[in-house]
C-alpha cells in the first residue's frame, strides 16, 4: 500500500474527473470484468441475474433494510456486534452463538485486514495456516478468498440479517462476492474507509471505487433487491468532533443515494458526554434527511447507528462493562436505530465468542431498562444540537461551494484545502491539522482548527470553553491535556486530569501553541493504537 509520491500523483490524474453523477448501467458493466478478474473467485459472480434471483429468495426476516425500517417505526433500538474469524465453519458457529446466546438482532461478518488491503494471496496463506493449526490466524473472515458458495453457507446458517463490516478503500470485489453471497448490508464509504485505514490511497481513487460499490447496490435496487449501506461513522475513533463525523456521514449518504442506494444508515461514535452524544445523533438524523431531500433523494430510507466507545478501553472487564453500559444509555436516549456493541475484552483485541455475547447481554439489559424512557430533551441537549448543526452546516456548505455544487469534487477540494479534516488520520489525503480536546464537562471540542471551515464565532465558542477548563484545572490549555484525554477512559474517567504536582497557573489568554513534534507524536500514538485493532 505504500505508494511512492510519483505513483500517488499518477493515481490522482487517473481519477481526477470523478464527479457526483450516477453511473450508467453500461459504464458499470464495462468496468465489471476488470474488477472480477482481480482474484480467481471473481468468476463465480459473473452472472448478475443469478445473484439477483438468489437475493430475491432471502426471507424477509433476514433482510437488513426491513429490520431497520421496522425498528424505526416501532421506536426500537437494535443491537449488532462485530465478529469475524478465518474459517467458514468457525464463522458459522460464531454467528450462531451470537444469535442464540447473545440474542443479537443484527449480525456482522467482519473482514480480515489482508482482504481489506486487497492482499488475497496473503489471506490465502492465512486460511491455510488457520486450517492447519486449528485456530483462526486471521483477524476476520476472508470473504473474497472463500468465495461465493462459502458466503452463502454463512448467510444461510444464520437466522438474522447479516452485514459485511470491514475497512476497505477498494471494496469492489468484496461487494460483488458478498452481495451475491446473501449479505444484505454493506458498511463503508469512500472517505470513511480511506482516511482512517490507509496512508497512500488518493481520495479521488477511493471515492471512485465506492461509486462502483454504490452503483452495484443501486443496480440491485433497480431489480427489486434492497441492500442497506452504512457509511462508517466513527472515522479514527479517537475524539472525533461530532461536526466532522456528521459532515462526512452526510456526504457519503448523498454519494450513495446518487448511485441509487435506497437504504442508508448514518453512524456516530460515542464521544462520552451524554448531552453531546444525544444531540449529535439528533442533529445527524435531521440534517442528513434535509440534505438528502435537497438533492432529490426523498425516497431514501434513513436510519442511524450508534457505536459504543471506539477509543481505548480499560483492561479490567468490570470497568469495560461500565463503558459499554454508558454507551448504551446514550444510544438509547438518542433513539438510534441500532447500537454497535463492544465486548469486555476490547482492550485485549479481538474478543472470544463468549466475551462478545457478554457485551451483547450487558447492552440488552441497559437498553431494555430504557425502553419506556427514550428521548432526552433539556437545555444542554438543545444547545449542543444547535452548535453541532451550525458547525456541520458550515462544513458541508464550504465543501459544496468548493465543488461548485458537486459534493464529490467538493470533498476532494475541501480535504485538500483543510476545510474538511479528520483528526489523527494516517492518510496523506487529510491534513490532520485539527486537534480535538475535551472541555470541562467532557464534551469534545477543537483546540487546533487548521483551515477547517468554521467561522470566528464558532471558533471563539470552543476557545472560551477550553479556557474555562484551564481555569478549573489550574493549568494552561496545552497538548498535555489532549494526551491526558486520549488515555482517560482506559484509566477510568472521561476527562484527562493533571497528575499530582503538575498544576501551574494558566498562561494569560493562552490556548498555548502546539509544536509539530507534539502533533506528530499524538497522531502517531493514537492512529497506531487504533490501527493495530482494525
Ligand atoms: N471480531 C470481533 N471484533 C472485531 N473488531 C475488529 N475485528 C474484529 C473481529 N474479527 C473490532 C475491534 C474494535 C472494532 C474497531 O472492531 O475489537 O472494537
Amino acid at each position: 500500500m505504500r505508494l511512492p509520491a510519483a505513483a500517488y500523483r499518477k493515481g490522482l490524474t487517473e481519477v481526477s474527473e470523478v464527479v457526483n453523477k450516477k453511473w450508467s448501467r453500461r459504464r458499470f458493466l464495462a468496468a465489471r470484468p476488470a474488477v472480477l478478474a482481480t482474484w480467481q473467485t471473481g468468476g463465480q459472480v459473473e452472472n448478475l441475474d443469478e445473484a439477483l434471483s438468489y437475493q430475491r429468495g432471502i426471507p424477509e426476516h433476514k433482510r437488513f433494510h426491513l429490520a431497520l425500517r421496522a425498528a424505526d417505526t416501532g421506536g426500537r433500538t437494535l443491537i449488532q456486534p462485530r465478529a469475524g474469524v478465518g474459517l467458514v465453519k468457525d464463522q458459522i458457529e460464531l454467528l450462531r452463538t451470537l444469535e442464540t446466546e447473545g440474542q443479537a438482532d443484527l449480525l456482522p461478518t467482519t473482514i480480515d485486514s489482508y482482504t481489506r488491503l486487497n492482499r488475497y494471496s496473503d489471506a490465502q496463506t492465512g486460511i491455510e495456516e488457520s486450517a492447519h493449526s486449528g485456530q483462526s490466524l486471521l483477524n476476520g473472515f476472508p470473504a473474497v478468498n472463500h468465495g461465493l458458495h462459502a458466503c452463502r453457507l454463512v448467510t444461510e446458517a444464520a437466522g438474522r440479517p447479516i452485514e459485511v463490516r470491514h475497512g476497505t478503500p477498494d471494496a469492489r470485489l468484496l461487494a460483488e462476492i458478498t452481495l451475491a453471497g446473501g449479505f444484505t448490508a454493506f458498511e463503508g464509504g469512500g472517505i470513511s474507509y480511506n482516511l482512517p485505514y490507509a496512508k497512500n490511497v488518493p481520495l479521488e481513487r477511493s471515492l471512485l471505487d465506492w461509486q462502483y460499490v454504490d452503483r452495484l447496490v443501486g443496480l440491485y435496487a433497480e431489480e427489486g433487491v434492497e441492500i442497506n449501506r452504512e457509511p462508517f461513522g466513527p472515522l479514527t475513533g479517537t475524539m472525533v468532533p461530532p461536526c466532522i463525523s456528521n459532515a462526512v456521514a452526510i456526504i457519503e449518504a448523498l454519494l450513495a443515494a446518487e448511485q441509487g442506494v435506497r437504504s442508508i444508515t448514518v453512524g456516530y461514535g460515542q464521544c462520552g458526554n451524554l448531552y453531546q452524544d444525544v444531540a449529535a445523533v439528533y442533529s445527524l438524523r435531521r440534517l442528513c434527511r434535509e440534505y438528502l431531500d435537497r438533492f432529490g433523494h426523498d425516497a431514501v430510507h434513513l436510519s442511524t447507528a450508534f457505536h459504543q466507545w471506539m477509543g481505548g478501553f480499560p483492561q479490567d472487564e468490570a470497568q469495560a462493562f461500565g463503558v459499554i453500559s454508558w454507551g448504551t444509555v446514550a444510544a438509547a436516549f438518542s433513539g438510534a436505530t441500532k447500537i454497535i456493541s463492544k465486548s469486555p475484552q476490547e482492550a485485549m483485541g479481538i474478543p472470544t465468542a463468549h466475551a462478545n455475547v457478554q457485551g451483547l447481554r450487558a447492552t440488552r439489559q441497559v437498553l431494555s431498562m430504557f425502553k419506556e424512557q427514550q428521548g432526552l430533551s433539556c437545555t444542554e441537549v438543545s444547545r449542543e444540537d444547535e452548535i453541532i448543526s451550525a458547525e456541520t452546516t458550515q462544513l458541508l456548505e464550504a465543501a459544496l461551494r468548493l465543488g461548485e455544487g458537486d459534493p464529490v469534487q467538493g470533498t476532494v477540494r475541501a480535504f485538500q484545502a483543510g476545510a474538511l479534516d479528520v483528526p489523527f488520520a494516517p492518510s496523506r489525503a487529510a491534513r490532520g491539522a485539527i486537534i480535538p480536546i475535551r472541555d470541562l464537562h467532557g464534551a469534545v471540542r477543537i483546540l487546533e482548527f487548521g483551515d477547517l471551515a468554521l467561522d470566528g464565532e464558532l471558533r471563539a465558542f470552543h476557545r472560551d470553553l477550553l479556557e474555562q477548563r484551564a481555569r478549573a484545572e489550574e493549568r494552561a490549555v496545552s497538548f498535555q491535556m489532549v494526551t491526558d484525554d486520549i488515555y482517560a477512559v482506559s484509566k477510568g474517567r472521561l476527562v484527562g486530569k493533571p497528575r499530582a504536582g503538575t498544576r501551574v497557573r494558566p498562561a494569560v489568554g493562552g490556548t498555548g501553541g502546539i509544536s509539530d513534534a507534539e502533533r506528530g507524536s499524538a497522531a502517531a500514538g493514537t492512529t497506531a493504537a487504533y490501527r493495530v485493532r482494525p
